[in-house]
């Protein structure tokens, strides 16, 4: 009996009902998309002054317990979103050798401590998958005294990773490689325990599609960047996620990841200023052409920003093919961006409180996709959110 499928299921059901409030474009919405069918939820949106609206990104559960007015579901659905934290298997801060963390910065030293000490002891070659310069990798052969393959796309992080060590003694190879090609599946080999710290996407799908099917002793992944996939819409993996209603695009999959980190004050002006210019040239730009398509525009230089919202429709005019007559009320404009901002914050608002549940989803389909190629499958966290966001690892060991 699936030990996750249960939650998915009841997760599944709540984050279906409740789609029109997240699964929806804030840049592309004039209003509220609840505006008509929960006028409360926007008056109370509305009500809110700039400084409520950022502490309430930053507050989760303050977040959720103000929402629960408007959408009671909220609390169970983030009570089926809950995880453990995994305990640690081994010591958190091992002896290592002198020298091991040289070179890795501090953050990333803590994810790999932390990831390790959660991690079961089978005894067996580690495969490190994705390995940027291997840092999980180093400290893996340091703990275990078994050997890892790294395998890696980018040539300098695989030259790098192996001389480091080499200085260190270590039994690391790297392979350069890319993860996708057939030949990478030659790697993974039944008597193996295969570890991704922050593969991306379709990369950690892959490791896990083909660990399943070369019956790979053990298997620990902690997911980022569900968005980066090669297909236009999420392709979900296990039977409960097949059958499901909810059609997953790229701009859903990078919810997970837009959790606010807190950001300095000088960042949120900038922010503020680039996003309210995009904002108010889109508004103008439909107003010009009366298209209601929301019109996105490319990355822009940081320095541009400086010289006024003028220059700058004037810049995404160019880029998009788009003529600007002479006798436009540019401070009109920038105010409707800067009004279409505050919407789109608050709308932000309210889908930042099912993050963690898509997320969930997202990760509870890769777990019932192992438990039915016949894996125990344990999920929870193996470290604060503060060190990263991304704190959630799958571990799946072939069952006995
Ligand atoms: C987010 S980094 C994580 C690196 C490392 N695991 C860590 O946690 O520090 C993802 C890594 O995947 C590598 N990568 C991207 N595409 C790849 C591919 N197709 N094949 C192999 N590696 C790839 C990148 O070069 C990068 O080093």
């Amino acid at each position: 009996m699936s030990a996750y499928s249960d939650t998915f299921c009841q997760l599944d059901a709540l984050l279906t009902q409740e789609r029109a409030y997240w699964q929806f474009m804030p840049f592309a919405c004039h209003e509220y998309p609840w505006q008509h069918s929960m006028p409360a939820l926007s008056d109370w949106l509305d009500s809110l002054s700039d400084q409520d609206v950022a502490n309430l990104l930053e507050d989760t559960a303050a977040l959720i317990g103000e929402l629960a007015v408007f959408l009671p579901v909220l609390p169970e659905m983030h009570q089926l979103a809950n995880i453990p934290v995994l305990p640690p298997v081994s010591e958190i801060s091992p002896r290592l050798p002198r020298g091991l963390d040289v070179g890795i910065p501090g953050r990333k030293w803590q994810q790999v401590l932390a990831f390790n000490a959660v991690l079961p002891s089978h005894k067996l070659p580690w495969l490190e998958w994705c390995a940027g310069k291997g840092y999980l990798g180093r400290v893996l052969a340091a703990c275990h005294n078994t050997r890892v393959t790294s395998l890696e796309w980018q040539r300098s992080l695989t030259e790098d990773g192996q001389s480091a060590a080499n200085q260190l003694g270590l039994p690391m190879t790297f392979v350069q490689a890319d993860a996708f090609a057939p030949e990478s599946a030659s790697v993974i080999r039944p008597n193996q325990h295969a570890v991704a710290l922050h593969a991306c996407g379709d990369l950690h799908v892959s490791l896990l599609e083909r660990v399943a099917a070369k019956r790979t002793a053990a298997v620990s992944i902690s997911p980022c960047c569900y968005h980066l996939i090669r297909h236009d819409a999420y392709q979900p993996l296990s039977a409960p996620a097949i059958k499901s209603e909810l059609r997953l695009s790229k701009h859903d999959l990078r919810m997970p990841l837009q959790e606010t980190v807190t950001a300095g004050q000088r960042v949120k002006q900038q922010r503020f200023v680039e996003v309210s210019y995009r904002l108010g040239f889109n508004a103008l730009q439909k107003h010009l052409t009366h298209n209601d398509a929301y019109l996105p525009v490319p990355n822009v230089q940081k320095a541009l920003l400086k010289n006024g919202f003028a220059d700058f429709c004037l810049w995404a005019a160019q880029q998009k093919g788009l003529q600007l007559p002479e006798d436009i009320d540019y401070a009109h404009w920038q105010q409707k961006g800067e009004a279409c901002f505050r919407k789109v914050e608050r709308m932000e608002l309210v889908r930042q409180a099912f993050r963690r549940p898509l997320e969930m989803w997202l990760v509870f389909d890769r777990a019932l996709f192992m438990e039915d190629a016949g894996y125990q499958v344990s999920v929870g966290t193996f470290c604060d959110k503060p060190i990263t966001p991304r704190n959630i690892l799958i571990h799946a060991q072939l069952e006995k």
